[in-house]
């Protein structure tokens, strides 16, 4: 049975495009039932409707955080939803909308992929952080969303390094091929039940 995903972004939709891809190309047991964005008029949207995908739009200006959960959480009703993907989704969700999502252990059915090895650079610009810090090698982890930012039980990591002569964006972009690939892959492994984590004690 393909696994029921809800992907909820914010922006260009890259990582959106790639599970679409590998559910297209039979890499990846998984269905998108649902794109949500909280912003109007961004790439991921138009993604999601080449793929036959008609997406919601939620927008959270001007709308409590509490507000905004209650219309995605109606949104989502419709959906028997499995799993809630965050692909550049930039809202923090409140402990009470990921409470909807507990497994039968009480980790939380809530993947987020974030561009660095958590838990180093943390936050909304680790590719500038982690560059301009001057590392070697950075990478990509894909974990389950506790009520921490970026931060919860880690699915998968996967380093890049930074070549001598490096722009920032050959930085990104060899970072977002990784993500392109480990994100599909996670995924795939959860819908095949064969995912393995560490509880996450600090
Ligand atoms: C990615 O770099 C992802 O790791 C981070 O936000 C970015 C989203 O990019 N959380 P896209 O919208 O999937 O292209």
């Amino acid at each position: 049975m393909p696994l029921n995903l809800a992907v909820f972004v914010s922006g260009r939709g890259s990582n959106l495009e790639a599970i679409l891809k590998a559910i297209k190309a039979g890499t990846l047991d998984a269905q998108v039932k649902t794109v949500i964005s909280n912003e109007p008029g961004v790439g991921a949207l138009d993604i999601a409707k080449q793929y036959g995908i008609e997406p919601i739009v939620h927008p959270s200006l001007r709308v409590s955080r509490q507000q905004h959960e209650m219309r995605i959480e109606e949104s989502l009703q419709a959906f028997e939803i499995e799993y809630i993907v965050l692909a550049g989704y930039m809202r923090i969700l409140s402990p009470s909308f990921l409470q909807n999502f507990h497994d039968r252990r009480g980790f939380n059915r809530v993947l987020n992929i974030h561009p660095s090895l958590l838990p180093a650079f943390p936050g909304t610009n680790a590719y500038e952080d982690a560059f301009n810090y001057g590392v070697k090698i950075s990478g990509i982890t894909v974990h389950l969303v506790d009520d921490k930012v970026d931060h919860g039980p880690i699915l998968a990591q996967e380093a890049f390094s930074r070549l001598a002569n490096d722009s920032l964006a050959d930085f990104k972009a060899r970072g977002l091929a990784v993500e392109h690939k480990l994100y599909p892959s996670v995924i795939q492994q959860i819908s095949e039940g064969k995912v393995h984590f560490y509880e996450c004690k600090r």
